[in-house]
């Protein structure tokens, strides 16, 4: 899940309508609303008669600061119509919780009270609907639920899923609604354009941890963020995405297939493999150049005779330079992106490191100066030359990054 205090400008200029249906998840959807403004958006609440069971449309105001609409015999709209008014603004409408009642009345196409009026009511393909559903497992399993949600998705509803866990009547399973920074995360990500649909992408993230013996090991500072935000903003931008990360505490993007791997032999192993089938291989990885020539099989212990171990190193397979020199990647099928972590010479080492590594595109910023931040600067070294992508926050330089990759990768299809 993203960092939720992190979501400024994310929504920014989008107007989304909120729908509360009935249910213990109410409380969610109160989070998810603040998150929704903290992000930027104009968020319009709309909430069925069960909902108001749950939480007040008075909590509701408060938090999206608009008079919240409940009936749809509401006389405050000039036409009396809030349905079309309503459904009609919107840049997407979001029901959580989406109580199994409700998505039974979506799937029938009922219209008895003003949600599942304006849903029905709605330019089915301006306007997307997508549904948190949140109920009991034995709910969510049974079989007209689930063909009630087929139906739905079929009309044209986009269904988040749930999760597993405790559930409000104190059983365990299937059907929790998302928490709010999910949903979020989510929202963003189906909004977001798609210009990687279709393409599968392999990034591998981190350090890696070499070991010495079974407690102590050689690693480096590098986080991870970049890696990871690139991961989400692949994802994001439609591709389907798989991150063989090395041992950092980050969050999986959503969406995201993640991989843990530790040595950089063990992420050779498997970036190698995973990008067989990709067509998009982006390496941030910071990978130990070099490992122990012999990890203990037991834990080194001081002897008392003051003698220190001595350490014998041997080189570890470098990953990107062996993908890109594969077939696929020879013959275009497979498009390399590489980093390169410089201390100084940014411009002189990319194109050196480019030029060895034989990717078209090698993505250059200063290593010290970038670990663990929040923020980056990068320079884009290919044919084309020189880009600049000034300093911003990683999250936004993914964005971009993954912008110009998928310039790049369908300039070569066409
Ligand atoms: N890389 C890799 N496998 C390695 C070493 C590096 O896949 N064994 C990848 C990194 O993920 C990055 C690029 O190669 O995309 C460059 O990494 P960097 O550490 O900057 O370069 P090195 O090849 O290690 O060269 P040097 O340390 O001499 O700068």
């Amino acid at each position: 899940m993203m960092n939720t205090n992190d979501v400024a400008g994310e929504l920014q200029g989008r107007h989304i309508v909120l729908g509360l249906s009935g249910g213990a998840a109410c409380f969610k959807a109160a989070e998810f609303c603040r998150l929704l403004a903290k992000a930027g958006a104009t968020v319009q609440v709309v909430m069925t008669e069960a909902a108001c069971q749950f939480i007040t449309p008075v909590a509701m105001q408060s938090l999206s600061g608009r008079a919240v609409y409940v009936s749809q015999w509401d006389a405050r709209p000039g036409n009396n119509m809030a349905h079309i008014n309503l459904s009609r603004e919107a840049d997407a409408v979001v029901v959580a919780p989406a109580s199994a009642d409700f998505i039974a009345q979506l799937a029938q196409g009922r219209a008895g009270e003003l949600l599942p009026l304006l849903c029905l009511a709605r330019p089915v393909e301006r306007v997307p609907l997508l549904l948190a559903p949140a109920m009991n497992r034995e709910m969510w399993a049974h079989p007209a639920t689930q063909r009630n949600l087929r139906q739905a998705m079929l009309d044209g509803a986009q269904v988040l899923g749930v999760a597993y866990g405790d559930q409000a009547c104190g059983e365990t399973g299937d059907g929790r609604m998302l928490e709010a920074g999910e949903l979020l995360e989510e929202l963003v990500a189906f909004l977001a354009p798609k210009p990687l649909l279709g393409e599968r992408v392999v990034v591998t993230a981190g350090p890696t941890f070499e070991a010495i013996d079974p407690v102590r090991g050689i690693t480096n500072l590098s986080s991870g963020k970049m890696g990871f935000a690139i991961a989400r903003a692949a994802r994001e931008a439609g591709a389907e995405v798989t991150l063989v990360a090395g041992p950092v505490h980050l969050p999986t993007p959503r969406g995201v297939r993640r991989i843990d791997v530790d040595s950089a032999r063990n992420m050779h192993a498997v970036a190698v493999d995973k990008a067989l089938a990709a067509s998009i291989f982006i390496a941030t990885a910071a990978v130990a150049d070099w490992r122990p020539a012999q990890a203990a099989e037991h834990k080194i212990k001081k002897d008392g005779s003051g003698e220190v171990p001595q350490l014998a190193f041997v080189e570890n397979p470098d990953i990107l330079a062996e993908v890109a020199h594969s077939p696929r990647a020879q013959s275009g099928e497979l498009y390399c992106v590489g980093f390169a972590a410089e201390s100084e010479n940014l411009e002189a080492n990319a194109q050196a490191k480019r030029a060895r590594k034989g990717v078209p595109l090698l993505v250059a910023n200063i290593g010290p100066a970038t670990f663990g931040r929040d923020d980056n600067a990068l320079l884009l070294v290919d044919d084309e030359g020189v880009t600049e992508l000034p300093r911003a926050s990683k999250r936004a330089l993914a964005r971009q990054l993954v912008a110009e990759i998928a310039r790049r990768v369908s300039g070569a299809e066409t």
